[in-house]
């Protein structure tokens, strides 16, 4: 008796457990793998936005300060985005390392987080080199991350 109350106590806290990694029930995993490279392809257009500006030497580099705080806010919350069960689906790029090494991946992301914010910074001083810089370092950061844990 003692062992089936224990045996259905373990029971329910796995499913509690699993519940509150895992995304919504009303989300499939092809939803959330959409969500999540929808994201991505608006910080990829945001960022060539941002090239094109400097390719062109402007000086109107103000306007990207919310542009890049919104990718610092997004990579901040895309790690919820890769819920056990979405490894495959919606021809996802995703690689298994992301589930392997999930601190490696959390760690690109914060330190995405900070590169954007520092190129946020850059955007409103509107100093061109300084914003170049700050470009050329966020860069890195995404590329680190794909490097590791997305496909090419
Ligand atoms: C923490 C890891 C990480 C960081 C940082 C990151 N990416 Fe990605 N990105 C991914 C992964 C993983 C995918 C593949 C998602 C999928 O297909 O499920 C992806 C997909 C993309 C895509 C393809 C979107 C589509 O249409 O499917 C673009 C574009 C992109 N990223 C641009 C960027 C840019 C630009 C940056 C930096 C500003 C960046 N990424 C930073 C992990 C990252």
């Amino acid at each position: 008796m003692r062992g089936m109350i224990l045996a259905g106590t373990v029971l329910a806290v796995g499913v509690v457990g699993a519940a509150h990694a895992q995304a919504p029930a009303s989300l499939t995993a092809e939803q959330i793998i959409a969500n999540r490279q929808a994201g991505q392809a608006l910080v990829g257009a945001s960022f060539a936005s941002m090239k094109h500006a400097i390719d062109t030497k402007s000086t109107d580099l103000k306007q990207f300060k919310p542009m890049a705080e919104a990718i610092a806010r997004w990579m901040g919350v895309f790690p919820d985005l890769f819920p056990p069960g979405t490894e495959e689906g919606h021809k996802t790029k995703a690689l298994p390392a992301i589930w392997s090494d999930r601190a490696g991946f959390d760690k690109d992301a914060r330190n995405l987080v900070a590169e954007a914010q520092k190129l946020a910074q850059a955007a409103d001083s509107n100093d061109p080199a300084a914003f170049a810089v700050a470009f050329q370092n966020t860069g890195k950061a995404c590329g680190a991350c794909h490097h590791d844990f997305r496909a090419k």
